[in-house]
């Protein structure tokens, strides 16, 4: 079995994680917040570190920034609704997920003004047509760090520069970069990230988080109200971070976990995580020379993306070529629109799709090889 569909979730998950989870499970997931006795207060400890931890992976000032949610499309649900009123204009772009796109629709139908700044056949940013989108009336601009069809990654920190010049929020959606590429949110201009643990972050399904100054939470309408184990005696959600963002029980196992996860990547080091993973692409793209009738979409140079290589077969259905790597060669990957159509129709291959490789920190070169054999097999190239 060859696993290639890591920007869909990570597999295998970081050493540790799963006893991570198996262990908080066996030896009591006491609440926090809501317990006042020493295990509670042991929880609580465990989870602060997992916020602080959090915070230096993105250059945040402190742990209290970092609010836990159910995954990243419970983050970006919670900042676009939380912050988005009728008549305010919002501009994302389009390499977005239907993350954003969907509860930005479900805005646009409340009248909230929505704009789509244009990507090229690359999956790379106009910057020039961004610019233009953002007006007197922009509230906030909402973009993914890289696009989850082809990897292009996109100029966070540029577009970031042009919201700090207009007073415009910055939304970036980390979902395909966390863990993979260096985030800052001062030096990148980030004023909310969204992300997920079980991507590039390596831990498990079922927990994100949002990234965010308690200036900008009290600005927000708490998209979930709730128990938080404090403030009690009130109606209204606490204006303190994390709490204001975070009613209800949290995933304190997948908590624990991340933080196990977490300290993995920086023993390893994000650097040598992405090399790793951009030298396997390397190699894939190498050998897909030699092999007529694939195109890969996206950038043509590596180095403007991560490690994903979104392949067209252009005489066969893409369809057909993923379901025979898994049935005839046990590998791996996706076929389809990867929840991200918009991004498809600026890349040219909507509504075929395409077939979808994504790398991970555990894949190697004998699992490409094996790939690119698959396919010299699958289209008859010698
Ligand atoms: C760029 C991007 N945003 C958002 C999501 C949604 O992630 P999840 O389904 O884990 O909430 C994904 C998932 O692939 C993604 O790639």
């Amino acid at each position: 079995m060859i696993y290639f569909d890591n920007s869909s979730t990570s597999y295998p998950k970081a050493p540790g994680v799963s006893q991570a989870v198996a262990e908080v499970l066996e030896r009591g997931s006491f609440n926090i917040n809501r317990g006042g006795y020493a295990s509670a207060y042991e929880m609580s400890g465990l989870a602060l570190d997992t916020r602080e931890k959090v915070a230096e992976l993105f250059d945040a000032s402190t742990g209290r920034e970092v609010v836990f949610t159910g995954g990243i499309t419970q983050s970006l649900n919670i900042a676009l609704k939380g912050l988005l009123c009728p008549r305010d204009h919002v501009v994302t772009t389009q390499m977005e997920h239907n993350g954003v796109i969907r509860p930005l629709a479900q805005l646009q139908d409340l009248g909230v003004h929505v704009d789509v700044a244009r990507c090229g056949s690359d999956g790379k940013l106009d910057l020039a047509d961004m610019e233009s989108k953002i007006t007197d009336q922009t509230k906030l601009v909402v973009m993914t760090h890289a696009s989850n069809v082809c990897g292009t990654i996109l100029p966070i920190r540029e577009v970031g520069a042009l919201c700090r010049k207009r007073g415009v929020l910055l939304l970036v959606d980390s979902a395909q970069t966390a863990g993979v590429i260096p985030i800052s949110m001062s030096r990148d201009n980030i004023d909310i990230l969204a992300f997920t643990a079980h991507k590039g972050l390596l831990s498990a399904q079922g927990l994100g988080g949002l990234v965010l100054s308690q200036q900008i939470a009290e600005k927000m309408t708490p998209l979930i109200a709730g128990g938080t184990g404090s403030h009690s005696h009130v109606a209204d959600m606490p204006n303190e971070l994390p709490d204001r963002l975070e009613a209800g029980t949290l995933n304190l196992p997948g908590i624990v976990a991340l933080s196990v996860a977490l300290d993995y990547i920086n023993e390893i080091g994000i650097d040598t995580i992405y090399n790793h993973e951009i030298n396997l692409l390397s190699r894939l793209s190498e050998g897909l020379n030699g092999i007529s009738g694939v195109d890969i979409v996206g950038p043509e140079s590596i180095t403007d993306k991560c490690a994903v290589a979104a392949l067209d077969f252009v005489e066969m259905d893409n369809a057909e070529v993923a379901a025979r790597l898994d049935e005839e060669y046990g590998i791996m990957m996706r076929c389809g629109l990867h929840c991200a159509p918009i991004a498809h129709k600026a890349l040219g291959t909507f509504p075929r799709g395409v077939v979808r490789c994504s790398f991970g920190h555990k894949n190697t070169e004998a699992e490409v090889d094996k790939l690119l054999l698959a396919l010299r097999n699958i289209t008859g190239a010698k």
